[in-house]
């Protein structure tokens, strides 16, 4: 749905020449998303070996009664992303939020976002905020309080430092008496994991390759595609999923009057996705000015839906 529409970034050849420069070579994984990867990514949500999107919307029609008594009904909610248009209902009507505010960098789909719940919810007051939900922003004046929605496990592509600063700024964004629903992937057998990042039909390689096609069509660039190849590993260290485009040979290519050479084997790391057991997903919430209030998975653990409070108005144990 919203994922079809592609998102401009103004960045994109600043961010893409300085990664290539780097020893290790790395492209952030926000570049995935534009049209033909919003596509691919959209069929990646549908793939067998991919669990967390249908994983989530169970947790998330399971729990709706939880959600409501935990979350708070006829509250404001605040999508961080504004991309989930399937679960994001769910949980507006569950806790019957009276105002909806979707935060997303681009403004085509945040329209898109806005005006498809709009249509079936005409009680719903929903106002759209233009903006990059990593940095501070400062909302308009809305009825409170607030109940931010992170979804997706989309929290799995920050580093750990990263990740607390981006969930301390949502603490700070939401305000007094706020209360976060957020997805968190769990940590699972590694062979789970890989298949859902390296899948039978070679969606998600399509997609990792996809950012090369991506940069070679705006940016002028000459990478030749055919000569790299989809990886993904699990790092137990670090508890996270690596994406890499290997190169098969060794390559030369410009990108943006840039030029790069790779050797037979060297990689570009083009995502991260972390994952958390339960103890780690309540240290990232206390880590982060967050309370954890309750945490549900599935029968087989594959993914969390998490509600925290804004930690200054739990009472402390
Ligand atoms: C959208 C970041 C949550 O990490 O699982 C899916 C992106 N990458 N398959 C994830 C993704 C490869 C996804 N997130």
């Amino acid at each position: 749905m919203t994922e079809t529409l592609a998102k401009i970034d103004p960045n994109f050849a600043r961010d893409v020449v300085q990664g290539l420069c780097q020893p290790r070579k790395t492209i952030p994984a926000r570049y995935f998303y534009d049209l033909r990867g919003s596509e691919l990514f959209e069929d990646i949500t549908r793939l067998p070996e991919y669990y967390p999107t249908r994983t989530e919307l169970a947790l998330l029609e399971r729990h709706g009664d939880d959600l409501a008594r935990l979350a708070g009904r006829g509250r404001t909610v605040v999508e961080f992303g504004a991309g989930s248009v399937t679960k994001t209902p769910l949980l507006l009507d569950a806790t019957e939020a009276r105002t909806f505010v979707a935060i997303d960098i681009s403004a085509e789909f945040l329209r898109h976002a806005a005006r498809a719940l709009a249509a079936a919810r005409p009680a719903l007051e929903v106002v759209e905020v233009a903006g990059d939900f990593t940095r501070p922003l400062a909302l308009p004046a809305l009825p409170g309080p607030l109940t931010g929605f992170f979804s997706g496990s989309t929290i799995g592509n920050f580093d750990h430092r990263a990740a607390v600063d981006l969930l301390r700024s949502f603490r700070a964004t939401l305000g007094k008496d706020a209360r976060l629903v957020i997805g968190i992937d769990t940590r699972k057998n590694p062979h789970l994991l890989e298949a859902a990042y390296d899948d039978a039909q070679g969606v998600t390689a399509a997609f990792n390759l996809n950012l090369l096609h991506r940069i070679n069509r705006e940016l002028g660039g000459t990478v030749p595609v055919e000569a790299f190849e989809h990886r993904a590993v699990w790092h137990d260290g670090y508890g996270r999923i690596e994406m890499h485009l290997v190169a098969t040979r060794d390559v030369a290519f410009a990108v943006a009057g840039r030029h790069f050479t790779m050797r037979a084997g060297e990689t570009i790391h083009t995502e991260n996705s972390y994952k958390y057991t339960p103890a780690e997903a309540r240290l990232l919430a206390r880590a982060s000015g967050w309370e954890p209030l309750a945490a549900w998975t599935d029968p087989q653990d594959l993914f969390g839906l998490h509600v925290w409070a804004a930690a200054d108005e739990v009472l402390q144990p």
